[in-house]
């Protein structure tokens, strides 16, 4: 995680470095770090927190010079204090560092440097990587990039750095492998970061450095080589994002602004891609190898998180529809249990952010093993979108706030639309199913927009609930993963106790936990297994627990049993989750927002988990 921002030029460096921080803080933000070079001089401000805290500890400070890079942290090794946090400097502090990523055999190098007689101000695996650079250029007497290049070509693990030297006040070095990086390409100025989010202000070229590339910028140039030192031409892309998709736009917190957002989010997954009125649907990033995935013997999906409960959902449409195998992996754990891969196998990776180290890493394997991989990523460029072998883009815009709300219902719409394209290429979804599902999915985007009016019922709720100690959410078939999700919500962003669960399994274990101090969250609307999930709620009831109940539109019977009900518009039951999930993610907003929980930036967690 972490979240790195340089930048050389013209301008003052600090506000944009700064600027740049914030933007990124979604990927760590318990300590922060700024370095800048003026007048042979190499200032470096670091502190513990987040970056309004570097800011007001810098205040007054001299924070001028044309060159600096920035860090916003996510501790790995090390605890979070002002100490650990980046930039890191050298012996004789001429070079500064920031690193996002791991550095595995830092210890052995630690070790090997100590012997010669480094000394190390924190206890990071980055400052260890820095002195490795150090001990490289002074032994082989080389120059920076020279030195860069050779212990790159020595370090396990993964990284984006950035490097500047004092004595070098035009340059900056940068490499990757594993975490991302992208250099925003200006006039006369150089932006790098984590994601395009800090660079988009000032330019909309952007070149992605890949895997073992190192970049250099020297007075006004970049130049790109490999690790290999093969000189290599920058490959400049024009970004597709506006400067308002990652600004709060009035609402008080990102999240709140992502779910409102996803009435128009899903309309743009769908945008060019779907039209219901002439049977339209084509997913132009899946080309050359839709032969394979029309031959799917097996479809295996690995993800994380909320992408794996998107992947749940996907799991009972492709089945459904295609008549698939479908196995739904955490790819944490698919990545170290020698998984059967045969030919015929299909591999869908979703992740939002593109860059999570568990499903780079289950990608990786599985195209060890031969198998066509398609990735359902929403930042365009990143690792797991250039890994794959073709895929789809969400189309989410930015998601900024780290609990995942948009970014999942963009995913449920690209899956959705994968199977429909697959079922009736298959010959297993007749034509008329499949027109009359592309119509549905075409309605959903105004279902949505509708569910998210019951904002202010879910906050008088939400009132009712929020001193609560444990949550269970339950849900059956369809909205199964939904209760998961709904569960994983509310735990990552007020801290409660919550567990989803089949509906039906309570009966097995958790039903032991009901008493009138229980909330139980249903997710009730009418689908085939309603009457089955009217008996389960019975069962709570029969218990004293407390019921909020999401139900359809106009049911006249939930509400008769339930101490809540938050009513969503009817929709087929394969597409019920991106509008029953929206209540869910309103319940959880408010009770975070109530509780006084750090809703955008929950505590322990960041964005992209670039660490296994
Ligand atoms: C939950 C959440 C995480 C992510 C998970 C995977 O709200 O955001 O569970 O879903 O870390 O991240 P991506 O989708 O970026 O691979």
């Amino acid at each position: 995680m972490c979240g790195i921002v340089a930048y050389v030029g013209e301008r003052e460096a600090a506000p944009v470095i700064i600027k740049g921080l914030k933007r990124l803080e979604y990927r760590g933000y318990d300590s922060a770090g700024i370095a800048l070079a003026k007048n042979g001089e190499l200032n470096v401000y670091k502190k513990q927190g987040k970056v309004a805290d570097l800011e007001n500890f810098a205040a007054g400070e001299d924070l001028g010079g044309n060159i600096g890079i920035g860090h916003t942290r996510w501790a790995t090794h090390g605890e979070p204090n002002d100490v650990n946090a980046h930039p890191h400097t050298d012996s004789t502090s001429s070079l500064a560092m920031i690193h996002n990523g791991i550095i595995e055999n830092y210890d052995s190098l630690k070790k090997d440097l100590l012997g010669k007689g480094h000394i190390f101000k924190s206890e990071t695996d980055s400052e260890v990587f820095l002195h490795f650079i150090e001990d490289i250029r002074n032994r082989e007497g080389c120059s920076l990039v020279e030195a860069v290049r050779l212990a790159l070509s020595k370090v396990v693990g993964a990284y984006a750095i950035v490097l500047m030297d004092k004595d070098n006040p035009g340059q900056l070095i940068a490499a990757r492998k594993g975490s991302p990086l992208v250099i925003g390409v200006g006039e006369n100025e150089f932006f790098l970061a984590s994601d395009a989010t800090p660079i988009v202000e000032y330019t909309n070229e952007v070149v992605y450095l890949n895997d073992q590339e190192i970049a250099v910028i020297n007075d006004g140039e970049l130049n790109i080589r490999n690790i290999e030192d093969i000189p290599l031409t920058p490959y400049i892309q024009t970004l597709d994002m506006e400067l308002e998709a990652i600004e709060k736009g009035g609402f008080e917190h990102f999240m709140l602004k992502e779910i409102f957002e996803q009435p128009k989010s899903i309309a743009d997954c769908m945008r060019g891609r779907l039209k219901a009125e002439t049977g339209h649907l084509v997913l132009g990033g899946i080309r050359e190898y839709a032969h394979k995935l029309d031959k799917a013997e097996r479809i295996i999906i690995v993800a994380c998180g909320t992408s794996w409960h998107a992947g749940l959902v996907a799991e009972y449409i492709f089945e459904d529809w295609c008549r698939i195998p479908v196995e739904v992996e955490y790819a944490s754990e698919f990545r170290y249990r020698n998984p059967i891969i045969n030919e015929g196998d299909i591999v869908i990776a979703i992740s939002q952010s593109g860059e999570t180290a568990d499903t780079l890493a289950a990608i990786e394997l599985a195209k060890s093993k031969g198998a066509i991989i398609f990735g359902v990523c929403n930042v365009v460029g990143s690792s797991i979108a250039r890994l794959t072998h073709e895929g789809a883009y969400t189309h989410a815009g930015p998601e900024i706030g780290v609990a995942s709300t948009k970014a999942f219902t963009a995913q449920l719409t690209v899956l959705g639309m994968m199977a429909l394209k697959l079922g009736l290429r298959r010959g297993t979804l007749k034509e008329s199913k499949f027109h009359e599902l592309l119509v549905e999915l075409e309605s959903i985007p105004a279902k949505v927009e509708k569910a998210l009016k019951s904002d202010s019922l879910i906050k008088k709720i939400s009132e009712k609930f929020k001193d609560s100690k444990n949550f269970l959410y339950l849900g059956r078939g369809y909205n199964f993963p939904v209760a998961l999700e709904g569960a994983l919500k509310l735990k990552e962003i007020s801290y409660i106790h919550a567990e989803g669960y089949p509906a039906a399994e309570m009966k097995h274990g958790p039903i032991a936990l009901i008493d009138e101090e229980m909330p139980v969250v249903f997710i009730a609307t009418q689908d085939s297994s309603y009457e089955k999930i009217v008996s389960n709620i019975q069962e709570v009831k029969a218990r004293k627990g407390k019921v909020i109940a999401i139900v359809t539109e106009g049911d006249e019977i939930i509400p008769q049993m339930a101490d809540y009900t938050i009513e969503v518009p009817a929709t087929t039951e394969e597409l019920m989750p991106l509008v029953s999930v929206i209540p869910l993610q309103l319940l959880s907003y408010h009770i975070a927002v109530m509780r006084d929980c750090n809703v955008d930036q929950p505590r322990n967690l960041a964005k992209s988990v670039t660490v296994e």
